[in-house]
């Protein structure tokens, strides 16, 4: 097979006396929809905030496209192409959709051989409206602030951001939580719609259904541990289950 677009090994994270992320391995490879499963407090979130550059780790290496990163910060993660939507969505709320597709890169125009600069709202508010149509999302409009959109619009901004940017790598920290049911229909096909051209997806998910209907492969922790590693064709509901109240372990010295 390829090389692994991402891949995480021996990563450890503390936070004081406790023991986030101990010592896990995660490779994703082009293409590949990898399900982080877990339940509350199994340090998925951790895990993905020490790619991502919101955390540093304490131990281990992360390697992007073959090169060691040691993102600092989340933009540096973003330059190289990392997009994440966090769990508490990364979005300006007081913005509205071309301002946050457009936060940290936005499109200047000049004035007067280069003396005034100021927003091109116009090309942002253009590119938006391509951007979200390329997609299939429809809004009424895009000139009113995110927080007056539903959740399922968020992920959808978010998604379309990544997508304009040209992710290399998409992570997604439970998109579905707290949409509706057509809305959590539309998250999927647009994870989907990634997977058709080649980004890999991690996407971290307490909803089993959704592992079944996107993921080619399903990673389970438990309390720090990565205890399974496998394609969703090799294992089912139940076992998927045991692995996450820490009833089995494939990776573990001793039962948990
Ligand atoms: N900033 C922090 N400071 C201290 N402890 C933290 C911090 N972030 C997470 N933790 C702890 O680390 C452990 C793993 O948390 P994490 O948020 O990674 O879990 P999770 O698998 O994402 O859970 P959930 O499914 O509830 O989102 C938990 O015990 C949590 O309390
Ligand atoms: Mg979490």
């Amino acid at each position: 097979m390829n090389q692994p677009i991402l891949s995480v090994k021996s990563l450890t994270k503390r936070f004081g006396g406790l023991t986030a992320v101990n010592g896990v391995d995660l490779d994703v490879y082009p293409g590949e929809v990898v399900a982080l499963l877990g339940d509350n407090g199994a340090g998925k979130s951790t895990l993905i905030k020490c790619v991502s550059g919101v955390y540093r780790a304490d131990e281990g290496e992360v390697r992007f496209e073959g090169k060691p990163v040691n993102f600092n910060k989340p933009i540096d993660a973003r330059a190289v192409g990392v997009e994440t939507i966090y769990q508490d969505l990364a979005l300006a709320n007081n913005l509205d959709v071309p301002a946050n597709i457009f936060l940290g890169r936005e499109a200047k125009k000049s004035f007067w051989g280069g003396l005034i600069k100021t927003l091109n709202d116009r090309y942002m508010l253009d590119e938006s409206r391509r951007g979200l149509a390329d997609l299939d999302i429809q809004f009424r409009s895009l000139t009113q602030p995110i927080e007056s959109l539903s959740g399922g619009q968020r992920q959808a901004v978010a998604i379309a951001r990544a997508i304009y940017w040209n992710a290399r790598l998409m992570i997604m920290d439970e998109p579905t939580n707290n949409l509706g049911v057509p809305e959590q229909q539309k998250v999927l096909e647009l994870i989907s719609k990634l997977k058709s051209q080649n980004v890999p997806v991690i996407l971290i998910t307490h909803t089993m259904p959704d592992v079944f209907a996107v993921a080619d492969r399903v990673v389970v922790m438990h309390r720090g541990r990565k205890v399974s590693d496998k394609r969703v064709t090799e294992t089912d509901h139940q076992e998927l289950v045991r692995y996450m109240v820490g009833a089995l372990d494939d990776f573990g010295t001793t039962a948990v």
